[in-house]
């Protein structure tokens, strides 16, 4: 007995090292970046180490460049040079990929994005702010106890908020947080959960209120469903599950699951904590989107559950008109809706179309805004506009013999470059902002920016940044004051925000 539990703590800790190394190895891998050493060894005795300009060449950020700061700009004058007036020309010595890479290195540099060291608190800015058609300012609500994943306002002002390794909670019209509300699903084990690693755990994901929930009282929550010896696994798996139930008297009921997979297609792998948005159509239908970042060999393949978008009735059963209609019993293609998604961080329903769309983080130079449609493979891991982390074009995916054309492929309605790292987002309706009516109000994490997008037919026809510089915005909800809520997270806190009219009274 006491052998036994000898050899389980080793077996922790040795699972423990394991995770300690490869955020380790990320970590490595992101700062030596062949773009960012390119840059060093290339650029940075005349432009300076940090781009702030020096004695032979220019500051390249906190300016305006003469040349332009598109990508394609950058690309052209980092090939080109201008040798004439001291800036070589990198088109005939590096080759493409690279020239291509030091020009999203400069733009995420100009974006201000890597910056990770100032208190994020200074950043909330105070006083008015003028965006174009409205004048807001920035309040803050609640301050959480743990890293949060989404919120949920209530009709009545109060919030619901999900923390990844808490579980949910209420922050009440005072902005005071309450206790956890009890029974909702326990996904956090004290025995191999850490505060910066998901691997073999569960996490609270997305919680969302049904549509008609002032009638019905239903809350969606998705949170990974870790099993362990009970689904006879020795190192615990873990896949996305949704689940329904009500909130009474602080207390977690009613539960329902109304979607889930077979515990065979559970996996090690943290990737689904990287999505599980849900959203609800105007015909009766709940959709949750799973992550296929790492388990990219998976996402071209509708009888695993990971890149897709999938789609029940919002009790659980199975819609008749899903697009595909596989024969076996145990496969997750019944509830496929759309394949092919990265990191889907981001789901929601058009107030007036009741279309689905999302946001999703390619990789660098490739985050997007979709249009769901039925059936649809969104390409990946083979088709994206961005080159891969290391700076390398996106091959992964080919080595899986897929035959993939473009043209069967549906193409993002907005393609961000450089990636901002767009989170969640949410079509704007309500009183407040009359003026931003159906825009997608878009956070994102690296960029730390907060956007507004109005597409119409298909296509982006205006952009603004609302606030920059503030923090990763890992949700965005609009309450029923019409104000715009923002969950932020900074290390292993968060807070929320709103934005409120100037002329509004608080
Ligand atoms: C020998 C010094 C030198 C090196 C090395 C150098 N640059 Fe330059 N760079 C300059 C100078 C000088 C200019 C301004 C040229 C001008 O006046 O138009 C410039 C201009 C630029 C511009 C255009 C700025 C604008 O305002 O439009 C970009 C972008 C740029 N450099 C990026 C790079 C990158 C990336 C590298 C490394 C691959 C690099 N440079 C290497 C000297 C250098």
């Amino acid at each position: 007995m006491r052998r036994g539990l000898t050899v389980g703590v080793c077996v922790v800790l040795l699972i423990a090292c394991g995770i300690g190394c490869l955020s380790w190895l990320r970590e490595y891998r992101e700062t030596h970046e062949p773009s960012k050493l390119a840059f060093a060894e290339y650029c940075a005795h005349c432009h300076g180490h940090a781009l702030q300009g020096g004695k032979l060449g220019p500051p390249l950020i906190g300016v305006e460049l003469q040349n332009g700061d598109s990508t394609a700009a950058l690309i052209r004058a980092i090939g080109g040079g201008y040798p004439e007036r001291g800036m070589p020309s990198f088109g005939k010595t590096l080759p493409p990929e690279l020239v291509k890479g030091l020009a999203l290195y400069v733009s995420e540099q100009r974006q201000g994005f890597g910056l990770t060291s100032e208190s994020w608190k200074s950043r909330i800015p105070h006083g008015p702010q003028q965006a174009r058609d409205h004048a807001f300012r920035v309040e803050v609500v609640a301050e959480l106890t743990s890293r949060p994943y989404s919120i949920a306002p209530l009709p009545d002002g109060r919030i619901l908020v999900s923390e990844i390794v808490r579980g949910l909670s209420l922050v009440d019209t005072q902005g005071n947080q309450g206790p956890l509300i009890a029974d909702t699903p326990r996904v956090w084990d004290p025995l191999v959960s850490s505060k910066n690693s998901y691997l073999m755990m569960g996490v609270v994901l997305d919680v969302a209120l049904h549509p008609n929930y002032e009638e019905n009282g239903w809350i969606y929550l998705s949170h990974t469903h870790r099993c362990h010896f009970d689904c006879g696994f020795m190192i615990p798996k873990s896949m996305v599950q949704v689940v329904r139930g009500r909130i009474r008297e602080g207390r977690w009921v009613d539960q329902e699951i109304i979607w889930s997979v077979d515990p065979g297609l559970y996996t090690l792998v943290p990737d689904n904590v990287s999505a599980g948005r849900l959203a609800f159509d105007h015909d009766g239908h709940v959709y949750v989107s799973i992550g296929g970042k790492a388990t990219y060999d998976w996402v071209q393949w509708l009888d695993k559950p990971t890149g897709k978008i999938h789609r029940v009735r919002e009790d659980g059963g199975l819609p008749a008109d899903n697009p595909f209609q596989p024969e076996e019993e145990i496969s997750t293609a019944h509830t496929v809706w759309s394949y092919g998604h990265r990191t889907p961080q981001g789901l929601a329903t058009h107030p007036v179309t009741g279309e689905i769309w999302g946001t999703e983080m390619g990789p660098r130079g490739g985050d997007e805004v979709n249009l769901i449609v039925r059936g649809g493979n969104y390409g990946w891991p083979m088709f994206t506009h961005g080159l891969d982390y290391d700076g390398e074009p996106v091959t992964i995916g080919q080595d899986l013999g897929l035959k993939l054309q473009l043209e069967d492929t549906i193409q993002p309605v907005v393609d961000f470059t450089p990636a901002p790292a767009i989170s969640s987002f949410e079509f704007y309706r309500g009183a407040a902002f009359p003026a931003w009516e159906n825009d997608l109000i878009v956070g994102s994490l690296r960029a730390r920016t907060l956007y507004r997008l109005r597409i119409q037919d298909g296509e982006r026809v205006d952009e603004e940044k609302l606030l920059t510089g503030l923090a990763r915005i890992r949700d965005v909800e609009i309450g029923a004051d019409g104000f715009v809520y923002l969950l932020l997270e900074h290390g292993e806190l968060g807070t929320i925000v709103r934005l409120v009219p100037s002329d509004a009274r608080g």
